[in-house]
């Protein structure tokens, strides 16, 4: 029962059960099995930050191996997890996303240029081709249409077998091309063809010193003792930040864009404010209100007490984003969509956490961020949305992800004339949701 109310109503039963229980409650899940969620901003600042050595979370993300890789810093842990993290955060930080922004602003330009007045899509389906190809642009560095749609079909292919994370023992047999996991497995080696591929001809690439792209900075990266990446580490990490960095970005942003046509007030501020402070505050609020994720996770490697209570080793604990985000202490009238709640004072820290914390926190935080940022100012500026449902979305569990229950179907209802002219566009109108 408390499995089926999770999926159908994640955000509400959360927050419900964190009210009647307090800041620690138990949930028996079907499946994952038993957690702890923890909604005290002191407790997970004390798990994020103090010694990680009992805190595993690439144990629990082993299900994503297969398809990840066994490198991939989202299934490691203690020093080879911190190696690969140190390698790969550079490339994600200050300067380096700075120069992301005119990439995402050109896509983004692409994309609104192909709407026109009157055209209905799910805003997820659009914004999902959108972060693909930016991920496409600034991580694996490819700008030729031909091989993104190439990269697309094929690395797709494999992330939207879904059920593929969940599949027991038994079923990862490869019986032939006609079973679930020789389908799989096939398509996976088309989509590691296409990605070494790209590899052999970024290592050969003329300019590669010069080049701002996520893998051109990893392949010239080096370790402490001065090694640099092997091919399958380079492979698994491109995966990895295509699978964690693509579908979430576009759920961030198909939320904003459920929330924004419903406050007209917000918009018209957009509209209103030349500096990005009041951008940043909407993509603050969105990923405050509506975090994608319920949760970060961690299994005790050893026994603790949190919360006042002794926990065994081996157990799951979920630091409760989506609860710390609607404690009405922290944040008043938390089910409120009011971005300058964060231009009115300091939020305290371990109190906004749509990207987790501490060893484990989203290396692709601040390149979210500015997609959101960016996009939003995109859309804004140009567009006038409609939505087409009368209520806001429902949220619901898809995957592993809080998503917009029908992908926000939107109506364009005018395009201004400074957006660029573009194709008309019949994908728009057949996006999935
Ligand atoms: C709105 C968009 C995003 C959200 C909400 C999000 C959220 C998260 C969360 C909650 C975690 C787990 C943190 C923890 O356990 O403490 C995580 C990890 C991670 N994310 Fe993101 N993410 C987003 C976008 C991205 C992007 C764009 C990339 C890369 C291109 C990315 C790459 C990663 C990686 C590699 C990790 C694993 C870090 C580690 O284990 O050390 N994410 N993300």
């Amino acid at each position: 029962m408390n499995t089926a109310r999770l999926v159908r109503r994640p955000l509400e039963t959360l927050i419900a059960w964190n009210r009647r229980y307090g800041d620690a409650f138990t949930v028996r899940w079907l499946v994952f099995g038993t957690g702890v969620y923890v909604a005290d901003p002191e407790e997970i600042k004390a798990m994020f930050t103090g010694d990680q050595s009992g805190l595993l979370a690439g144990e629990a993300n082993e299900p994503l191996s297969p398809v990840l890789g066994p490198h991939s810093v989202l299934v490691l842990d203690g020093p080879e997890h911190l190696r690969q993290r140190k390698l790969l955060l550079p490339p994600f930080q200050g300067s380096a996303v700075h120069s992301f922004r005119e990439v995402i602003r050109e896509v983004a330009a692409a994309e609104i240029a192909r709407w026109r007045p009157g055209d209905e899509f799910a805003m997820r389906g659009r914004m999902r081709a959108l972060t693909f190809e930016v991920i496409c642009r600034a991580v694996f560095g490819v700008t030729e249409p031909e091989r993104v749609e190439r990269l697309r079909g094929a690395l797709l292919a494999v992330l939207d077998l879904g059920w593929i994370f969940f599949a027991p023992g038994f079923m990862r047999v490869d019986l032939g091309p006609l079973s679930p996991w020789g389908r799989f497995k096939r398509r996976l080696r088309t989509a590691d063809g296409l990605i070494h591929e790209e590899i052999e001809r970024r290592r050969r690439a003329p300019d590669l010193n010069e080049r701002t792209d996520v893998l051109s900075l990893l392949l010239r990266a080096r370790d402490e003792e001065g090694r640099p990446m092997t091919d399958p580490e380079l492979r698994d990490e491109l995966f990895t930040m295509l699978a964690a960095g693509h579908e979430t970005t576009a759920t961030g942003l198909a939320f904003a864009f459920d929330l924004l046509p419903r406050h007209p007030e917000v918009v018209e501020r957009l509209r209103d404010e030349p500096d990005d402070g009041y951008l940043d505050a909407v993509v603050t609020e969105t990923l405050r209100i509506r975090p994608v994720l319920d949760a970060a996770e961690r299994t005790l490697a050893e026994p603790r007490t949190i919360c006042g209570y002794g926990l065994p080793a081996g157990i799951r604990v979920y630091p409760a984003i989506a609860c710390v985000h609607h404690r009405a202490d922290l944040y008043p009238e938390p089910d409120r969509f009011r971005p300058e709640r964060f231009l009115e004072g300091r939020v305290e820290s371990y109190t906004w956490l749509p990207f987790g914390g501490g060893i484990r926190r989203c290396i692709g935080a601040a390149l979210a961020q500015a997609e959101m940022a960016e996009v939003i100012r995109a859309v804004v500026e140009t567009v006038d949305l409609e939505p087409l449902r009368p209520e806001p979305e429902q949220v619901v569990i898809k995957g592993i992800t809080m998503v917009p229950k029908h992908g926000t179907p939107v109506r364009v209802k005018r395009v201004a004339s400074r957006a660029r002219p573009g194709p008309a566009s019949a994908d728009c109108r057949a996006a999935p949701a």
